[in-house]
């Protein structure tokens, strides 16, 4: 439990389940959004949450009261002046975030934390129109926010020591597991999980494999919960599509992260996926699912080239020291639900595997997209010595 004064601006989405977990963990809270009916539908989808974990029996009566009691609407931005933290849950757009931040900076008090939940925006530039950029931090959530258990904390280049030792000792304090990441694109989830759904796209442009066959190898053979093609679909082929787009723009056009036409061309037809009710999969009522063509061999084949994409990022992640072993792993299995953290995986699978799958199509496709990581080389070298 912690006693804090928490502001939350923007109140879509991630702010409405942020403000909902805050008060829930004994915070109080201002809410605010541009747009004064988003609030009131936050308020009211709080509310709504609460009541049905008290239905089934996962919150209090006495607690879900209270908490919901905590919560405020803010109608001005005067309304922070007290808050310990504020976190910032607006549009992802870079020139509305720093302009809030600059406002936002003047109108606090001078201990109050300032944070940014953006996916993809550095944290640095966020920061860089404050006169004291060592307060602003970026704080990660998850969606959704009260449930997923990852969150990721990226100080940017100015954030003071206080600022991040605070800021994980709040988020601790509402029950969530942290990790430190770099102020580098994609942070540590939506970097070193691209390939996840890039190479699966790619095989499937290939003419490979088609989705079902994926998916069903991905899961079946491989482990995960969802295949990529039915976690594209449900996490929004809009959403997906420009946080590659953006995480390949930002890696100045590095062609590991390049987005694929399939995906674009999903996105300009509006087939989002589940929420549109067509993406890879036709989600109308009575659609019939493509069975997959379930040949082992061909299964192990696209697996073993997915996951070698997955532990060549971790490498380079740990390589470019974005995080720790310990953080990386703790990133992947509790931010999107791996199996396994991706080095325990490489190291059981065997890194010479995976180097020799690497180099296998680095050479068939001569592309850099498929170049190892210097780190997973020297291991696969220091291992053999
Ligand atoms: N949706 C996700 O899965 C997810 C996950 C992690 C992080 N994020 C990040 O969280 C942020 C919010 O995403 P979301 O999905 O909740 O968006 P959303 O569209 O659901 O909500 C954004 C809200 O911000 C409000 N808003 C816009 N400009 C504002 C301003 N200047 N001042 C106050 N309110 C303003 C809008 O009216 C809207 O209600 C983004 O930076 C996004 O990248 C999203």
């Amino acid at each position: 439990m912690s006693n804090k004064i928490i502001g939350v601006i923007g109140a879509g989405t991630m702010g409405s389940g942020i403000v909902q977990l805050a008060a829930v963990s004994g915070c109080d809270v201002v809410m605010m959004d541009a747009n004064p009916l988003a609030a009131e539908a936050a308020l009211e989808k709080i509310n709504k949450t609460l009541k049905s974990l008290v239905e089934k029996g996962k919150l209090a009566s006495e607690m879900a009261n209270t908490a919901f009691s905590r919560i405020k609407i803010g109608r001005s931005m005067k309304d922070f002046n007290h808050c310990d933290l504020v976190i910032e849950a607006v549009v992802e757009e870079i020139s509305v975030k720093k302009e809030l931040f600059k406002n936002l900076e003047e109108i606090c008090k001078p201990s109050c934390i300032l944070a940014t939940n953006t996916s993809s925006i550095s944290i640095t530039s966020i920061g860089s129109l404050c006169k004291n950029a060592g307060r602003v931090i970026g704080i990660h959530f998850f969606n959704p926010a009260p449930i997923m258990p990852l969150v990721e904390i990226i100080p940017g280049l100015a954030t003071a020591n206080a600022t991040l030792a605070e800021s994980v000792e709040i988020i601790k304090s509402w029950g969530k597991t942290t990790v430190i990441a770099k102020d580098t694109p994609g942070f540590i989830v939506n970097r070193v999980a691209r390939p996840f759904y890039g190479e699966s796209i790619r095989i499937y442009e290939e003419g490979i494999a088609d989705f079902a066959t994926i998916d069903w190898a991905m899961k079946e053979i491989g482990g995960f919960k969802m295949g990529p093609f039915e976690l594209m679909d449900f996490i929004g082929n809009d959403v997906n599509f420009k946080v590659t787009e953006t995480i390949w723009q930002q890696f100045f056009y590095d062609s590991r992260y390049k987005p694929s036409i399939t995906q674009k061309r999903l996105y300009e037809a509006g087939f989002f996926g589940r929420k549109s009710g067509k993406g890879y999969y036709d989600y109308k009522e009575g659609a019939i699912k493509p069975e997959p063509v379930k040949n082992e061999v061909m299964g192990k084949h696209i697996f073993m080239r997915v996951l070698s994409m997955l532990i060549n990022e971790a490498y380079e992640a740990l390589y470019y020291r974005i995080a720790t072993p310990s953080d990386l792993e703790a990133a992947m299995t509790k931010g999107v639900n791996y199996p396994k953290g991706l080095i325990l995986w490489g190291t059981e699978v065997g890194l010479s595997t995976v180097l020799e799958t690497l180099e296998q199509l680095h050479s068939m496709y001569n592309e850099e997209r498929y170049r190892p990581s210097l780190l997973l080389k020297s291991s696969v070298l220091s291992s053999r010595k």
